[in-house]
């Protein structure tokens, strides 16, 4: 469980046991984590949803997920950190792609990046191999480039769309890539496209034939509940915690029950006396 987990570990977990994968937008959070064993963290662009409040993760800036990648990889020992290249990190030129990767893994200390698949990706992701950075695919449902796709739907239903994705499995492979992952695409779907590729696939909504899984940590902790995913589990109730925890801390401010003795500093009595007779 101390051993570093590299790219190269990752590669090798194929066909071995399965990997995990969850992401994170802090430092508490990815200390957990760490903490915790999971195997990869990814800053994942959702940040933009489950943190920032915003509705499309297209609105996310280079320099708000920069800031959120350095807080994560100064928790982070054991864990392999994946930075989310945003929308906006890759549309001026490809030049421009290379220099935000490297911004990731310079200022920030990530690991590597993920790109989501878009008309460019084959050629943005070779360029940003190209310059030493190790890349994660992402296929099926592209939040990003989700108005292309007819919204937030299963992608590959059909034997041809389904054909589509294998397709680009293999492109991804052949560009370079450690791992892809599949969000949204039917199990098997996922099956094939993971008995088909020698890299690992991470799924999310693409059932369990999958070399390993990963979540959005606010969904599986419920601590976001705008719009939750049927393929979400839901491993904890935070927001209802913290709400009562809110409550019941305003009840014992309001009631004076806090501060109490325990949770207040004292005083020597000597110097007490003496500050009372000065006033
Ligand atoms: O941004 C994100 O959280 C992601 C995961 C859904 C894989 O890309």
């Amino acid at each position: 469980m101390d051993e570093k987990i590299t790219i190269e570990s990752i590669k090798q977990l194929k066909n071995s046991r399965k990997i995990t994968m969850l992401t994170a937008y802090d430092y508490p959070m990815a200390q957990a984590m760490d903490k915790a064993g999971i195997d990869i963290i990814l800053i994942g662009d959702s940040l933009a949803n489950v943190v920032l409040g915003l509705e499309s993760t297209k609105d996310i800036t280079m320099e708000e997920m920069l800031y959120h990648a350095k807080a994560v990889c100064r928790a982070v020992k054991r864990s392999l950190v994946v930075a989310d290249m945003p929308f906006e990190a890759y549309q001026k030129d490809d030049a421009d792609a290379v220099k935000n990767a490297l911004r990731f893994i310079n200022e920030a200390g990530c690991h590597a990046v993920k790109i989501e698949w878009f008309d460019r990706a084959p050629d943005v992701i070779k360029r940003v191999i190209d310059a030493g950075i190790p890349v994660m695919g992402h296929i099926g449902l592209t939040p990003q480039t989700a108005d292309k796709l007819n919204g937030f739907k299963v992608q590959g239903k059909d034997a041809c769309a389904a054909k589509e994705l294998t397709k680009e499995a293999t492109l991804l492979e052949l560009m370079g890539v450690f791992s892809i992952v599949l969000e949204c695409v039917p199990d098997r779907v996922a099956e094939i496209i993971t008995k088909k590729i020698r890299v690992p696939t991470i799924g999310i909504g693409a059932g369990p034939f999958c070399d390993g899984q990963v979540l959005v940590t606010h969904d599986m902790l419920g601590f976001f509940d705008r719009h939750i995913p049927k393929f979400v589990k839901k491993y904890a109730h935070l927001t209802d915690v913290m709400v009562q925890a809110f409550q019941e801390y305003a009840k014992d401010v309001l009631e004076g029950r806090f501060p109490d003795k325990e949770h207040s500093y004292g005083m020597n009595a000597d110097e007490l006396k003496k500050l009372q007779e000065e006033n």
